[in-house]
This record gives structure tokens, C-alpha cells and sequence, in this order.
């Protein structure tokens, strides 16, 4: 039994892997900030929790964490410092502290090298650089997924891995990362692998180990 710990539930990415992909697990908890307000469908079992606060407690008895958590673009560099750098960190420590077996880190393509990245987004991007390099040396499995900008198109199963040399075409739907995701979960391939993610030809299971 593979229990899994979704951070970033109530999110549309989230949402997504509770509605939609909920078979692919076979135990899934929703952390999520309110219950009373997280919209999830009433068969998913939520722990309520909030990354500015003391989160150690909900990593008892975890196999794979995915973070899909974000401080999102309406909030100011506070939240991107404590939710995006600060809130991932102290998931990672909680992960390690109760020896959970894969991390699944959803990312941002760009956070490999914030300097190229566009100037507005570039503190995100730090970030996002970092939490990736505590999760890279804390000695936990991981997969770190760097998708481009999210769409909340429908998917199409198909994605690419490779970087398109159009900034524009650096994008792909919410729906095709939650598949990406669910993906991963009991899938020992992707294991200590870094992915971009983009819209594109082949199918998951062929892209993604
Ligand atoms: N937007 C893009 O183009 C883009 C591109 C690449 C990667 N990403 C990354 O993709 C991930 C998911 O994206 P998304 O569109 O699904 O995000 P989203 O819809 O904005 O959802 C963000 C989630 O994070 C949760 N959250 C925020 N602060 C929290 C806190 N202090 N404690 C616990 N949970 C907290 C929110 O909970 P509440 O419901 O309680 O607010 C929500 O569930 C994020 O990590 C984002 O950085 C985004």
C-alpha cells in the first residue's frame, strides 16, 4: 500500500489528481489549508495543514509526497519565500524525518537557471531553484517535474521533454502535469530524475521512463 501525500490539494493540479486521476493511488490524503472549503469530492480523505505552520505531523505513516503547492502570482515575495522556498523545505525535512520513500517536486521550467528566465518571475524562480537543490541533496528519492506555463486546456496524453526554442510554445495544460504526476507514483523509473514538461508528441508512458 502506497500511501500518498498530495500538498497543493485544493490547487488546480490538485484538483485535478483528487477528481480525475483519484484510481491511480492506491491511498491518497488531501492536505489542504480548510476542509470546510477545499471543494474536493466527498471519497477524498483530507488532513488540514498549512506550509507557514508546523507540518510534521501529517507525514506520519507517508510512502510519496507530491508538493504542488504555490503561493500563486496574486501574492507578494513574503509568500513566494514562505510557501514556495521555506514551505517546500520543511516538507522535504518532514519528508526525511519519517523516512517517506519519493518525493515528487512540481517545479517550474526555468528554475534550473533563474538568470534566464523573465525578470517579473525571476524571485519565484529562485525559489524554486533552491527547494529543487535541498530536495536534490537530502538524500530522499525524488522526481522533480519543471513544467512550462500551465494551461487549463484539456489534455491531450501527449507531452514533450525537451525545451521548444519558442518561449511561446513553452507550455502545456494542467491536466497532461496532473497525468505526468500520477505517472510517477509507483513507477521506480523516475526515481532521482529531473523532467521539463511541455505540450508535445509522445505519449507519456514513452517521454517519461
Ligand atoms: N502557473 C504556472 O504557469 C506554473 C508553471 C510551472 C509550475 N507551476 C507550479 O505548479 C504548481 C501547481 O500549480 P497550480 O496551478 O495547481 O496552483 P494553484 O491552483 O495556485 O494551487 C496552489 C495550491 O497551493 C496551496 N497553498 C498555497 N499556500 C499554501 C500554504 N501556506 N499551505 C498549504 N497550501 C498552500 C493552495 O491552497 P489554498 O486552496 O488553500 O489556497 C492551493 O491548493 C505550483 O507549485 C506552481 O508554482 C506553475
Amino acid at each position: 500500500m502506497n500511501k500518498v501525500l498530495l500538498i497543493g490539494a485544493s490547487g488546480r493540479i490538485g484538483r485535478l489528481l483528487c477528481e480525475k486521476y483519484y484510481d491511480s493511488f492506491d491511498s491518497l490524503v488531501a492536505m489542504v489549508r480548510n476542509t470546510d472549503q477545499s471543494g474536493l469530492p466527498p471519497q477524498i480523505n483530507q488532513i488540514e495543514a498549512d506550509l507557514e505552520s508546523d507540518i510534521s505531523s501529517v507525514m506520519e505513516g507517508v510512502d510519496t509526497v507530491i508538493f504542488s503547492a504555490g503561493s500563486g502570482a496574486g501574492t507578494g515575495l513574503d509568500k513566494t519565500l514562505l510557501v514556495d522556498l521555506w514551505g517546500a523545505c520543511k516538507a522535504i525535512d518532514a519528508a526525511k524525518h519519517n523516512d517517506v520513500g519519493h518525493f515528487i517536486m512540481v517545479s517550474s521550467r526555468g528554475a534550473d537557471d533563474p538568470d534566464r528566465g523573465p525578470r517579473p518571475i525571476k524571485p519565484y524562480l529562485v525559489a524554486k531553484y533552491f527547494a529543487d537543490e535541498y530536495l536534490k541533496n537530502s538524500g530522499l528519492c525524488y522526481t522533480i517535474l519543471r513544467p512550462g506555463r500551465l494551461t487549463d486546456l484539456q489534455g491531450t496524453g501527449s507531452i514533450d521533454i525537451s525545451r521548444p526554442v519558442n518561449p511561446d510554445a513553452q507550455v502545456i495544460s494542467r491536466e497532461d502535469t496532473a497525468r505526468v504526476i500520477a505517472h510517477c507514483v509507483n513507477n521506480p523509473k523516475v526515481r532521482n530524475k529531473i523532467y521539463e514538461l511541455y505540450e508535445g508528441e509522445s505519449r507519456i508512458e514513452q517521454a517519461i521512463a
